[in-house]
């Protein structure tokens, strides 16, 4: 008989679950079999007092498991599916142009992305901004547009992973989300629903990071890494600087005209091409599209000049309901800010410091992220023209150019804005932009 209790006894007094218990408590929370209460001990003993390897790949599958698992044999693909996911940050636009970059260059690419969360901006709602734009498809139409086109972006459906949005739910009321193998299987259970071949994992270091110190985030990755090859996916992570926003701008329909001026090349803000051109060759390699990193970057540089990505990016937004020109004419369909103003800086100095989660609390403050759940957000703020750590300033210099939807909304954002960021006489050390994951 499942008692899920018994279950919970073992975890809560350190010893290791079988994969057959794991996958019976996960039956259970998906067929609401299991209380919310269960849950919660299950993931407070967790907690505490962690799992191995195995007990994370079993936990992983059982979640994955729980909803429907993409199938792409029918499809015959001529190449690899593939995926990237990042732990989360301010000004972190990648996956809207390494989707389409990876997709260009042989890969395929079904990405169900996430809204934002606390300090950090979401993938679907950069999306969501484009008037038009599905995020929400059938499954069927989502193979679909991956099969033609080679990427499509959307939201997470009812039918993929549900055992973690029960599970996550409880963990966010329950002071349990921090569990390295909780995040693991939470985030690999919903990517890997998607029937990958090969993920790349952009682990964020820094002050807008969601894990709180370097140590952490090497945790997150090595088990992302172990886990995620050991759930059958050839899996690679990268760690990558959030010290500040990473591309220049943050908000939502302000962070899409930045990928668009990125993939028709008219701007492309230095760490912002790093990274993505990191993870996005990290990817191609993992996947075995290319033999090393050098190749890799070759292939997708010719995919840029070429206007191969952008194409894919156009093709993508049409064929989920975008404007056909969005490329031509970012700036006729992406809602533009009634009040547009200037922080200036109060003293002359280098750009020292920056508290990057402060920086998203400001865009999430101008109407630009959630308060609570339901909230709804104001696509058009945020900020743009950020400047960058190690810059030097003059007095009255541009920091940012804040977007907001009133006066009052954009004088806080201008307070709050100019108290994340520290001046100071000292140029600050340089900090690795990207560095991998050593053992
Ligand atoms: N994001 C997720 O999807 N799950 C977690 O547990 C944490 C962050």
């Amino acid at each position: 008989m499942f008692l899920p209790q018994e279950i919970i006894r073992k975890k809560r007094d350190g010893n290791v679950l079988e994969a057959a218990d794991i996958n019976a408590f996960v039956r259970g929370v998906a067929a609401d079999e299991v209380s919310e209460g269960q849950i919660a001990a299950f993931t407070m003993a967790t907690y505490l007092n962690g799992m191995t390897s195995e007990e994370a790949v079993a936990l992983t599958r059982a979640m994955r498991d729980s909803g429907t698992v993409l199938n792409w044999k029918a499809f015959n693909l001529p190449g690899p599916i593939v995926d990237k996911h990042s732990s989360g940050g301010v000004g972190d636009v990648v996956s809207l142009m390494m989707g389409p970059m990876v997709a260009a260059c042989g890969g395929f690419v079904p990405m169900i992305s996430g809204r934002g969360l606390g300090h950090t901006g979401g993938t679907l709602d950069k999306f969501d901004s484009i008037p038009g734009y599905q995020t929400s498809i059938s499954i069927e139409k989502f193979q679909q547009v991956v099969r033609d086109v080679g990427v499509a972006i959307i939201g997470q459906t009812a039918e993929l992973a549900p055992a973690d949005k029960r599970i996550y739910a409880t963990r966010d009321v329950t002071a349990t989300v921090e569990s390295i193998p909780l995040i693991t299987a939470s985030i690999l259970s919903k990517k890997l629903s998607a029937g990958l071949d090969a993920l790349v994992m952009d682990v964020k270091v820094g002050s807008g990071a969601f894990m709180p110190t370097l140590e952490k985030s090497r945790e997150l990755a090595r088990s992302i890494v172990e886990v995620g090859n050991g759930a059958g996916v050839k899996t690679s992570a990268l760690l990558t600087d959030m010290n500040e926003p990473l591309a220049p701008c943050a908000g939502n329909a302000i962070e899409v005209r930045c990928a668009v001026d990125y993939l028709i090349g008219k701007s492309r803000p230095q760490r912002l091409h790093e990274v993505t051109m990191a993870l996005s060759a990290q990817l191609l390699v993992t996947a075995g599209i290319a033999k090393g990193v050098g190749e890799a970057r070759q292939v997708l540089t010719h995919c840029l000049e070429s206007g191969r990505a952008a194409e894919c990016f156009a093709k993508m937004v049409t064929a989920l309901g975008g404007p056909a020109d969005l490329l031509e004419n970012p700036r006729k369909y992406m809602p533009v800010a009634p009040v547009i103003k200037p922080v200036l800086a109060m003293r002359s100095g280098f750009i020292a410091a920056c508290d990057t989660r402060r920086v998203g609390m400001v865009v999430v403050a101008l109407g630009g992220g959630r308060m609570r759940a339901a909230d709804k957000i104001d696509f058009a703020v945020g900020l743009a023209d950020i400047v960058s750590l190690g810059m030097h300033v003059n007095t009255g210099d541009l920091l940012a150019m804040v977007h907001a939807r009133t006066e009052e909304a954009a004088s806080s954002a201008m307070r709050e804005f100019e108290q994340a960021i520290t001046i100071s006489d000292l140029a600050p050390a340089r900090l690795p932009l990207v560095q991998m994951l050593t053992e």
